[in-house]
């Protein structure tokens, strides 16, 4: 039951890092580690913050607003003060472009 949307060129994509982007009206963090991509919500559970302004460590992002953390394959927390996991979203790279669907 998957909705593809077609989000960017796949050479778009920054490298072990997270990219921001606003897609169909939801504020969503995109997330490389090697050759692997995630997607999970922008907004931190604990609080007004985007996770793109954060620090991405391997599969690990870090909230800039408390430094709480999540793991971006599942939207777990890791790390104090979040207790709330990330919405995750699938993602994949297919013919050059990336393609989102939104959960
Ligand atoms: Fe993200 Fe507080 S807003 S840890």
């Amino acid at each position: 039951n998957n909705n593809w949307i077609d989000i960017m060129a796949a050479d778009a994509l920054p490298s072990d890092d997270v990219v921001g982007l606003v897609v169909g009206g939801r504020d969503i963090a995109i997330y490389t580690a090697g050759d692997a991509v995630y997607a999970t919500d922008n907004l931190c559970t604990h609080g007004n913050a985007r996770l793109c302004d954060g620090f991405l460590d391997g599969h690990e992002i870090e909230c800039p607003l408390h430094q709480g953390k999540f793991d971006v394959r599942d939207g777990k927390p890791t790390c104090a003060p979040v207790t709330e996991a990330l919405r995750t979203h699938a993602i994949k790279v297919q013919d050059g472009r990336v393609w989102l669907s939104v959960a």
